[in-house]
């Protein structure tokens, strides 16, 4: 049983609720736990981002306490637990992307948007995460943009993804 004394302040969307409810439907009695990954994810798609708040209301729905929410969030790079902007880079940090170009690209990006790793740009719309390999190592440098891969990036490439980006 939750004994967390916290007072949500979010609650899903009649939509996002009975998705909700047909993915912890899916587990045994008991067992609800397991719907915790894809109810963050319904979670950021509403919120866009995991918000403490919203991750009581989670632990809320699962009948479990908060930190097993916490703990579990804080695991995965593809949840935010800070505001982010309109467009979140994940660029691939690991060695092969680096290999084929990587950190001149990356530095290149940082240049183009004023910001370092983590941080966000003063109009909301670019923030910038580092993220272990990405699984399309033999297209690096590369980087994601929610469920979209930006492969074998170039300098120019990435002036252009960032401007097409900014209209
Ligand atoms: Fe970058 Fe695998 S090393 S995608």
């Amino acid at each position: 049983m939750n004994t967390s004394n916290t007072t949500n302040t979010i609650e899903f969307t009649p939509e996002r609720l009975a998705q909700a409810k047909a993915v912890i439907a899916q587990y045994p009695a008991g067992k609800q736990k397991s719907a915790l990954l894809p109810l963050l994810h319904i979670l950021q798609e509403q919120e866009g981002w995991t918000s403490p708040e919203g991750m009581d209301y989670v632990a809320t729905m699962l009948d479990i306490q908060p930190i097993e929410v916490y703990e579990v969030a804080s695991f995965y790079t593809m949840y935010h637990l800070e505001p982010v902007g309109k467009h979140v880079i994940e660029y691939c940090r690991t060695g092969p992307c680096c290999l084929m170009g990587g950190e001149e690209v990356y530095a290149h990006l940082k240049q183009k948007l004023g910001i370092e790793t983590g941080q966000t740009t003063p109009d909301s719309r670019f923030t910038l995460k580092e993220v272990e390999c990405l699984a399309a190592c033999g297209m690096g440098p590369v980087f994601q943009i929610r469920e979209k891969y930006y492969t074998n990036l170039t300098n120019e490439r990435v002036d252009e993804i960032i401007d097409e980006l900014s209209n």
